[in-house]
C-alpha cells in the first residue's frame, strides 16, 4: 500500500500531528481529501475533484473517480502478496468454531458468490438485502455485492418480520441473502420462516433468496430458494469487480428516526472508501498485517465499517465474532479471542463491559489470558458513563501491566465513521472520563442553542456538524433527498444536525450528553420510542401509551411503557394485556428491543395542548432530582399520582 508523508509520520505521534492535519483540511481540504484518495485507494480512474457542491446542501465525494470497492478490499492485497495472510478470523464460541480465511480464500469465494448473484441476474444498482447472523457467508453476500456494484442492505437479526419486510418493500431488492439458523446464546433461531414471513407482508418481492445451511439446523427450500453452498459448487469461476462511479451506492442502512418509517442511510462508494481506510491508521492506529477485533454485529453501521470494510481495506485482519461477552462460556470470552488472534485493537459497546464487570468484577477472567498483543479498546454506540470508562481502563492495566487506552468515539450509522475519538495513530491525547474526546479530521463540531447561536465552552447545546461532512458520511436518505434535508440538513443553514446533545470544553473536548428527540440506545442497539410506542397503542385494550427509555445499570437505557386502559378493556386482567403487549412488541419489532416493562396507570401527565410529558416522566423515572416540570401541565396531580409508579425500579 503507498503513503503519503502525512502517514509516514503518524508514526512518531507527536502532538502536533493532529493539528497538523487538521490545519491542513482547514487551509485546502480539496487537496487534503484528493492525496488521501490516492494514497489508500486503488482507482480505475483517479478523481481530479474532491468535494461536489453543486447541489449543496447535498454534497458528493470524489465525483468523477470510478473504482471497485471489492477489489480495494480483497484483490489488491492478493496482487501485493498479501493472499496468505488471514482476512476474516471467524470465531464462534457458539458453535465451537475458530476458522482462519485467506485473503486469497475470500477473494475466491466472493469472486465465486459474485458471479452466481450475476448469472441469477444481479446487476449494478440491483438491491441485494441480506439478513444474517455473523457467519463469514454475510461478509462474502456483503462483498460479492460491491464486486457487482450491487447495493447491499444488511438487516439486523434480533429484528422481527415486520421490519425486515419494511426494508425489503422500501429497498425492492432483486435477492434476499439469508440463512437457516442463527445461534443465540440458549436457542438456536430459525430464520427461515421469518423471512418467509417478511416476504409474504412486503409487497415487492424479491426474484430468488439465497440461504447459507448451517449445521445447527437445515431448513426447507422453497421454489425461489437456491442453496448457497450449491450454488457456489456450480460455479467454478469468479467474476471480475465492476467498476463504479465513486458516487454510486454501496448500501444502504436502515436506522431508526423519528416517525415510524425506518431511516435507509445511503453510503456512496468512493467516500466511503476513502474514509474508512484512512481512519485506520489515523484513529485506530491500525498498520497493514495488525489485526482487529470489533465485536459488533454486521446488522450495525459498526459491523459495516469495522468488521467489513475499514479492515480489509487497509489490509487488517479481521476477527468476526459470532457470540456475546458473556455465558459463551463466559465473561472471559473477548480476552481468550484477543490472546488467541494476537488482537491489536478490540472494539465493542461500553454495555457489553458492563455486562464483563457485572459478572466478573475483579477482571479475574480477563487476566487468565495474555493480551500482550493489545495496543486499545475502543468502545461506542452509546455515551461511556465515566464509571464503565475507569473500571474498564483499571482492569486493562491490572492485566496488561500496561496503560491501555480506553478510547470513547462518538458517531452514529449517519456518519459511517467515529465524528470524535482520541485519534491514537495521530496524536494520543489525554483522555478524559465522559468525552469521546476530540473531532477526527473532517468532521467541524459546534454546539448551538435552538435558535442557531454558538454557546460558549462548557454550556450544553445542540451538537451540529459543519457542512461539508467528510467522505465516508451519509450521501442521502435512500429515495428521499427531501427527507435528508428535513431531517439533518434544514434545522441550521450550512450544519448537519445530530440530535444529539451535549457540549465541548475549553480544550475542544467533547462531550455527548444524548438524544434531542426519541431515539434511546439500548444495549448500544439504537431504537425509537415512537416506533415500540406506535405497537403499544395498537392493542386494542389500550387507550392512550407512552413509551420512555430510562436508565438501565447494564444496558444504558431500556424502554419502559407507561398505559392507560380504555374502558372496553375493564373486564381485561391488567397482568393478561401486560404479557400481551410485551409479546406484541417482540412480534412487531424484534427481540432486540428488549421490551419488558410495563405499568398500567390511570392517566398520563400532559400539557394543555395535550403533549405528554415523556421527559418529565423520565426524569423522575430515573431519580433526577429536579425533574423539569413545564408550566403549561394541565393538572399536575396526575404527575404527582404517577411519582410512585415511576421511581418504582
Ligand atoms: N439475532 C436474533 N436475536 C438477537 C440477536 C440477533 N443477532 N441479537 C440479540 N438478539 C436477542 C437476544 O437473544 C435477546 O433475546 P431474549 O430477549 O430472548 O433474551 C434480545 O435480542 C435482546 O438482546 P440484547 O439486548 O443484545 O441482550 P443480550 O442479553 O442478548 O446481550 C449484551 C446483551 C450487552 C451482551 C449484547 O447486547 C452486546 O454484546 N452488546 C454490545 C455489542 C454490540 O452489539 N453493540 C452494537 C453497536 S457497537
Ligand atoms: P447508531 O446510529 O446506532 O450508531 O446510534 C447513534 C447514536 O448513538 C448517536 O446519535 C448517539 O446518541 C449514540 N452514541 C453512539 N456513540 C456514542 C458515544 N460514544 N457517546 C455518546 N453517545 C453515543
Amino acid at each position: 500500500m503507498r503513503h503519503n508523508s502525512f502517514m509516514n509520520t503518524t508514526t512518531e505521534n507527536s502532538a502536533a500531528n493532529y493539528d497538523e492535519v487538521v490545519t491542513r483540511i482547514a487551509e485546502d481540504p480539496e487537496r487534503f481529501w484528493l492525496e488521501q484518495a490516492k494514497s489508500h485507494i486503488d482507482w480505475v480512474t483517479e478523481p481530479t475533484k474532491a468535494v461536489d457542491d453543486s447541489n449543496a446542501p447535498i454534497y458528493r465525494w470524489f465525483p468523477d473517480g470510478e473504482l471497485n470497492v471489492c477489489f480495494n478490499a480483497i484483490d489488491r492485497h492478493v496482487a501485493n502478496g498479501r493472499g496468505d495472510q488471514a482476512a476474516i478470523i471467524y470465531d464462534s464460541p457458539v458453535t465451537n468454531t475458530v476458522r482462519s480465511i485467506t485473503y486469497a480464500e475470500l477473494l475466491d469465494e466472493v469472486s465465486r458468490f459474485a458471479r452466481a448473484l450475476s448469472d441469477k441476474g444481479v446487476t449494478k444498482g440491483d438491491r441485494v438485502v441480506i439478513y444474517m447472523p455473523m457467519i463469514p457467508e454475510a461478509a462474502v453476500a456483503m462483498l460479492a455485492c460491491a464486486r457487482l456494484g450491487a447495493i447491499h442492505s444488511v438487516v439486523f437479526g434480533g429484528f422481527a418480520p415486520n421490519e425486515l419486510a419494511v426494508r425489503i418493500d422500501d429497498t425492492a431488492p432483486k435477492a434476499v441473502i439469508s440463512t437457516s439458523c442463527g445461534v443465540e446464546k440458549s436457542r438456536v433461531l430459525e430464520y427461515k420462516p421469518m423471512l418467509d414471513e417478511a416476504v409474504e407482508i412486503a409487497a415487492n418481492k424479491p426474484e430468488f433468496t439465497v440461504i447459507v445451511q448451517r449445521d445447527e439446523h437445515r431448513c426447507e427450500l422453497g421454489e425461489t430458494d437456491l442453496d448457497y453452498a450449491e450454488l457456489l459448487d456450480q460455479t467454478p469461476e469468479g467474476i471480475d469487480p465492476v467498476t463504479v462511479k465513486a458516487t454510486d451506492e454501496l448500501y444502504v442502512l436502515y436506522t431508526s428516526g423519528t416517525t415510524g418509517k425506518p431511516k435507509g442511510i445511503v453510503r456512496d462508494s468512493g467516500g466511503y472508501a476513502v474514509a474508512s481506510a484512512f481512519s485506520m491508521p489515523t484513529v485506530f492506529g491500525l498498520q497493514p498485517g495488525d489485526t482487529m477485533f470489533t465485536a459488533s454485529d454486521v446488522g450495525w453501521v459498526v459491523g459495516h465499517t469495522y468488521i467489513i470494510y475499514a479492515p480489509l481495506l487497509a489490509g487488517v485482519t479481521s476477527v468476526l465474532y459470532e457470540g456475546k461477552p458473556v455465558g459463551t462460556p463466559d465473561a472471559g470470552a473477548f480476552f481468550r479471542a484477543i490472546e488467541q488472534h494476537k488482537v491489536n485493537v478490540h472494539f465493542t459497546a461500553p454495555t457489553a463491559m458492563r455486562v464483563v464487570r457485572k459478572e466478573d468484577p475483579n477482571g479475574e477472567l480477563m487476566k487468565k489470558y495474555d493480551l500482550s498483543s493489545l495496543r486499545a479498546e475502543f468502545l461506542a454506540g452509546e455515551r461511556l458513563d465515566p464509571d464503565t470508562y475507569e473500571w474498564t481502563t483499571k482492569i486493562l492495566a491490572e492485566a496488561t501491566g500496561r496503560d491501555i487506552p480506553v478510547v470513547d468515539n462518538w458517531w452514529q450509522t449517519e456518519t459511517g465513521w467515529p465524528i470524535t475519538a482520541n485519534p491514537l495513530g495521530l496524536t494520543r491525547f489525554p483522555l478524559k472520563a465522559g468525552s469521546s474526546t476530540k473531532p477526527n479530521p473532517g468532521f467541524q463540531v459546534e454546539i448551538v442553542d435552538p435558535g442557531g447561536k454558538p454557546v460558549p465552552a462548557g454550556e450544553e447545546g445542540l451538537i451540529v456538524i459543519k457542512l461539508p461532512l467528510p467522505p465516508g458520511t451519509m450521501a442521502t436518505v435512500w429515495g428521499d433527498d427531501e427527507r435528508f434535508i428535513s431531517s439533518y440538513l434544514a434545522a441550521f443553514d450550512g450544519y448537519y444536525l445530530t440530535g444529539d446533545s451535549g457540549y465541548l470544553d475549553e480544550d475542544g473536548y467533547v462531550f455527548v450528553m444524548g438524544r434531542t428527540d426519541d431515539v434511546i440506545n439500548v444495549a448500544g442497539h439504537r431504537l425509537s420510542t415512537g416506533i415500540i410506542e406506535a405497537v403499544v397503542a395498537s392493542h386494542p385494550a389500550v387507550a392512550e401509551a407512552a413509551v420512555i427509555g430510562v436508565h438501565d445499570d447494564v444496558k444504558g437505557q431500556i424502554p419502559r411503557a407507561l398505559v392507560v386502559l380504555g374502558d372496553s378493556a375493564e373486564a381485561a386482567d391488567p397482568n393478561t394485556v401486560i404479557d400481551e403487549l410485551v409479546a406484541l412488541v417482540r412480534k412487531e419489532i424484534g427481540p432486540v428491543a428488549a421490551f419488558k416493562r410495563v405499568d398500567i396507570v390511570s392517566g398520563l401527565p400532559k400539557t394543555r395542548s395535550g403533549k405528554i410529558l415523556r421527559k418529565t416522566m423520565r426524569q423522575i423515572a430515573d431519580g433526577e432530582n429536579d425533574p423539569a416540570v413545564p408550566s403549561t401541565i394541565e393538572d399536575r396531580s396526575v404527575l404527582d399520582d404517577l411519582g410512585a409508579v415511576l421511581s418504582r425500579s
